[in-house]
């Protein structure tokens, strides 16, 4: 299936999480990903993963992930807006520097990062070209946001994150601890689960 991605760090943990089980693909160059005009996770990632469906020809599977970080002392803030949060091409940097400054020295720093999938899969059996039958689940990761960025693995928000337990951020941790306490983690698992599910119930086991 087809990444609807150019999110290295992305690309990177879902080769991790699914690679095993799937043959995951890096979108063609010249596909372009539509506006995240959605208001929640899982309508950015249905828009993408349509958008990409439908660029392909309604030929090949489509996964697209929606993500990012929600802290409770913003309002839920920066959401859907996390990867834009201080400006529309900011990078990572810029976007860790704007939250810690805006939470400033607050003590109520829970937050936590979420993840949706959109899964796309052509249906030959419905009528009509470009059919799919589609899985979406979310999967989720409780943290708080610390006060100064720690650690070099990862990316995005993760020299900030501290998941709940944790005495390190995520970007302290190697891949494998991220992986079983990430929200990415977490939505790659049920998506696992819902396609052996599918499996198992078409083939009457
Ligand atoms: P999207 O491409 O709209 O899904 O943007 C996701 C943004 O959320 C990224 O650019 C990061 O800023 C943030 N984000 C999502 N997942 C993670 C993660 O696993 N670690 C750190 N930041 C993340």
């Amino acid at each position: 299936m087809i990444l609807a991605s150019r999110n290295k760090g992305k690309a990177g943990e879902f080769e991790r999480l699914l690679g095993r089980a799937l043959d995951v693909r890096p979108l063609p160059s010249g596909v372009r990903l539509p506006e995240e005009k959605g208001r929640t996770f899982a309508e950015n990632a249905r828009l993408k993963a349509e958008a990409v469906f439908a660029a392909l020809g309604g030929k090949e599977a489509v996964l697209a992930d929606d993500s990012g970080l929600e802290v409770s002392a913003l309002g839920g803030r920066p959401g859907v807006l996390s990867a834009r949060f201080a400006g529309e091409s900011a990078t990572d940097e810029e976007n860790v520097r704007k939250l810690l400054e805006e939470l400033g020295g607050r003590t109520d720093r829970e937050a936590r990062f979420v993840c949706a999938l959109c899964l796309l899969v052509p249906d030959e059996r419905a009528a009509g070209k470009g059919a799919y039958r589609s899985i979406e689940v979310q999967g989720s990761s409780d943290g708080a946001v610390t006060t100064t960025a720690r650690g070099t693995g990862g990316f995005g928000y993760d020299p900030v994150f501290r998941p709940v337990g944790w005495g390190v951020t995520l970007a302290e941790a190697d891949a494998g601890r991220k992986d079983s306490v990430s929200h990415r983690g977490a939505a790659a698992r049920a998506l696992l689960d819902r396609l052996v599910g599918e499996e198992e119930a078409e083939d009457g086991t």
